[in-house]
């Protein structure tokens, strides 16, 4: 990075949808070799900045140099054959192909007419070992985590020789220990010169990792600025032109009756059951946050609370309803809200209005049920409200979610789930990929409705989330709940001793 050589520069990009202006006249400088962060609230207009470096939208104005040459990408290839690489938050791999034939998909060597496999396979795991991505370039990807998909993502770009990576929120979906290898990644990526754009909401993680940072505000560029010069502070006052407080204000909680009884949850036949004979026990009023490392059995848990899956033994009872046996819709009818991990896919229907995926699943309640019919102008109103009050940046309430960006969609989710009266909230990962000021008002609100009298059951990656919001805290580990902490008793260093199974040490 001594030259200072400039890898890519961009002046005036103006993308308009209709009347919503979502790049407006933006200039970005990345100099080669660095790691450059861009930030901003949802919907300011960062994943569209990418995809129109990436060649998947062209800029209704302004150009793009690349180390000094004028391009205007045509496409996506294109912009491939140009040395850009990107990975999307939604992974575009094949489950059934092995990472090798994901990675040399559309570039195979052709020896004569034959392919050469032997050959283009060892260039995968040279690639592979090369930039550190630990990865088997046999294994099926439909078998892979999350964080090893992601790698193969990596790597198919570099395969195809990527000199600029565009990674939009990377981190969103990794676990802790995934992040650290991904930023492991990164470190030997910049050791050999590529330049890397790093899209995050995670203050930490700019300061971690990003030599510089350019901020967006409602389409424009409002500061750029070297890491190591700025604080968080600065940030979020260039991002949200005011203060956000990251500290949740709250009183002791007052549990009330219990809400959601757990009692001897097996889930899995053999010797080793996914959940092994699980108590738990929410009342109204508390929020209570699970801790583990992913794959100890949160997913399976909460898929059996929630009716997606039948358990083998055990029983569970939802505000004194036996719902053991019971699907989703039944969960509902008993008194659950839920705010699922995966938005895009169980969380929304994207091609319905805001108004219809912010009353999913509550159609049969007053005030919108009118005898047979839906009262429209009642589901209007609600949803006007709901989007005023969860700032949620959208033109108006007809409009498809399919098009809203990814914080967005996520607080369609969230606003929906909270404003519903259920006893019971189950919430995963409520704040994943909304922006800094959107988590301070989401925690908020999930105190006051603790403070309404709701049972909370909050599992999230971030332990810091969960130490900020939980009265309890439980640690789950190999399908039991290792330990059943008071707030007050649990910090980073006892929860991850605990999350390792350390018992012993963690006392
Ligand atoms: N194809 C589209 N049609 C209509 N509006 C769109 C389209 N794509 C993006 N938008 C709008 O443009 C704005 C910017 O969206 P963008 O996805 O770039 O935001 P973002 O900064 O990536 O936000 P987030 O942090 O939530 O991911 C949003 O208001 C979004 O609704
Ligand atoms: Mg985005």
């Amino acid at each position: 990075m001594n030259m200072q050589m400039v890898e890519l520069e961009a002046t005036g990009i103006v993308k308009r949808f209709g009347s919503l202006v979502a790049n407006d006249h933006i200039d970005l400088k990345v100099v080669r070799g660095e790691v450059h962060a861009v930030m901003g609230e949802n919907g300011a207009g960062k994943s569209t900045l990418m995809s129109i470096l990436y060649g998947m939208q062209a800029p209704d104005q302004g150009s793009i140099l690349l180390r000094g040459q004028g391009v205007r990408f045509r496409s996506a290839l294109d912009a491939i054959d140009h040395g850009m690489g990107m990975v999307h938050q939604a992974f575009k791999l094949f489950n059934s192909l092995s990472v090798w034939e994901n990675v040399v998909y559309g570039r195979e060597p052709v020896r004569g007419i034959s392919l050469d496999r032997r050959a283009s396979m060892a260039k995968v795991a040279d690639l592979a070992e090369r930039f550190r991505l630990k990865i088997d370039p046999s294994a099926r990807v439909g078998d892979l985590s999350v964080g090893v998909r992601q790698r193969v993502e990596i790597l198919k770009a570099l395969y195809r020789d990527a000199r600029i990576l565009i990674l939009d929120e990377p981190t969103a979906v990794l676990t802790p220990p995934e992040r650290d290898g991904l930023f492991d990644v990164i470190r030997t990526l910049k050791a050999d010169d590529r330049t890397i754009l790093f899209v995050t909401h995670k203050l930490h993680e700019v300061m971690a990792i990003t030599d510089s940072v350019t901020v967006l505000r409602h389409g424009r560029v409002t500061e750029r600025m070297a890491t190591r010069e700025t604080t968080p502070a600065d940030i979020i006052r260039a991002m949200t032109g005011r203060v956000v407080n990251l500290t949740v204000e709250r009183a002791p909680a007052a549990p009330g009756a219990l809400v959601l009884d757990v009692e001897g949850l097996t889930i899995g036949t053999g010797p080793k059951p996914v959940v092994d004979r699980l108590d738990l026990k929410v009342r109204g009023g508390e929020i209570v946050g699970i801790a583990g490392v992913a794959g100890n059995g949160q997913t399976e848990l909460i898929e059996a609370l929630t009716g997606l899956r039948r358990p083998d033994a055990g029983r569970v009872t939802l505000a004194g309803q036996d719902v053991t046996q019971a699907d989703v819709a039944t969960h509902r009818a008993a008194g659950l809200a839920y705010v699922p991990e995966d938005r895009a896919v169980t969380g929304t229907a994207r091609g319905a209005s805001a108004a219809d995926n912010l009353l999913m699943g509550y159609q049969r309640q007053q005030p919108f049920a009118k005898g047979f019919r839906l009262d429209g102008k009642a589901i209007a109103e609600h949803a006007r409200r709901l989007i005023a009050r969860f700032g949620v940046k959208i033109p108006d309430e007809t409009v498809p979610v399919g098009t809203l960006s990814g914080g967005n969609l996520q607080k369609v989710v969230i606003a929906r789930e909270l404003t519903h009266q259920a006893p019971l909230l189950i919430a995963e990962q409520p704040t994943r990929g909304v922006d800094v000021g959107a988590i301070e008002f989401i925690h908020g609100e999930l105190v006051a409705e603790r403070d309404r009298g709701r049972a909370i059951l909050l599992v999230s990656a971030e332990l810091s989330e969960i130490l900020a919001l939980s009265d309890r805290i439980l640690v789950m580990y190999e399908g039991r709940i290792l330990a059943d902490l008071p707030a007050g008793e649990a910090d980073e260093d006892r929860l991850g001793l605990l999350m390792a199974g350390r018992v012993a040490e963690a006392a």
